[in-house]
């Protein structure tokens, strides 16, 4: 775990109560996530790294509560406290040819920064994208251009398949050795069970250190309790207790 300053390049709303953060600061390991302080709150935020490297860290957040409409509010130019290399992340090695890669909102921000690395490993990926509707959707070129196979679900239908992500990998039938998801939990769950094979999932729990030391995190898994922050927050399907 690395503290580091970062500066503020970027803070803009690019979906409906959606925003890039792009930072800029030294290289450090980033780990799946970073803990970021936001002024005037105790507590900080943990928010999956999207794009990393060349002293910039890309961040996409929704703003749900007060801490992140705050964060919303900070103008270009404001350093901010990071924590940086925390949390174990998906395993690109695991999958051997073909990954499945399936989003639901914002979960396609650390799919992102896994689908670049699995196609640096020369494998070949296919991602699903779920949102409720097309204003909320984000990523959308990036992954088109990147990957092999995209597909993009909308719940009322505005663009892409209307449905589930569920919907749109019954209709593709994807090919692949190992997927991996993240989510909402309902969906995750969904996922996992309709899709043969194994696969890593990424959780989500409330945080206070976001280090490993509070176990403010904890939850039971299939080989006893685990610290979200620490021992994930990407779980194999297999350990998860939905
Ligand atoms: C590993 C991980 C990665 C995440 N990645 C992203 C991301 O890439 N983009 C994004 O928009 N959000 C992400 N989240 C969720 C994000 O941390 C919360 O939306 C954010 O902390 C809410 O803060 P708030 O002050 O606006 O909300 P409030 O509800 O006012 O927050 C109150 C407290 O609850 C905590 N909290 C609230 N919701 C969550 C949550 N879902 N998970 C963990 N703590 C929460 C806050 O950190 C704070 O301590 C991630 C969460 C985790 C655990
Ligand atoms: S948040 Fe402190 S141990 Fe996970």
């Amino acid at each position: 775990m690395n503290k580091q300053i970062y500066t503020i390049t970027e803070n803009r709303e690019i979906a409906t109560e959606t925003y890039r953060l792009v930072l800029s600061g030294e290289d450090t390991v980033q780990g799946e996530f970073v803990h970021l302080d936001i002024p005037g709150y105790y507590l900080r935020r943990p928010i999956s790294v999207c794009e990393a490297g060349n002293g910039r860290l890309t961040l996409l957040y929704k703003t749900v509560g007060e801490g992140t409409r705050t964060l919303a509010t900070l103008p270009e130019g404001t350093t901010v406290s990071v924590l940086t290399g925390l949390g174990k992340g998906f395993d690109a090695d695991t999958c051997r040819h073909e990954a499945l890669l399936v989003a639901g909102g914002l979960g396609a921000a650390p799919l992102y920064y896994l689908a670049k690395k699995l196609k640096d490993q020369g494998k070949k990926v296919t991602a699903i994208l779920g949102f409720n509707k097309k204003e909320e959707a984000v990523l959308l070129p990036e992954f088109e251009s990147l990957c092999d196979r995209f597909a993009l679900t909308t719940v009322d239908g505005s663009a892409g398949i209307k449905g589930f992500v569920t919907d749109a990998i019954q209709a593709l039938n994807p090919q692949y050795d190992y997927y991996y998801t993240c989510g909402p939990m309902i969906m995750m769950q969904k996922v996992c069970a309709l899709l043969q094979g194994s696969g890593e999932a990424s959780l989500e729990e409330r945080m206070g250190c976001g280090a490993g030391f509070c176990y403010g995190c904890s939850i039971q898994t299939a080989h006893g309790p685990a610290r979200v922050c620490k021992d994930g927050p990407v779980f194999k399907k297999e350990d998860i207790l939905w």
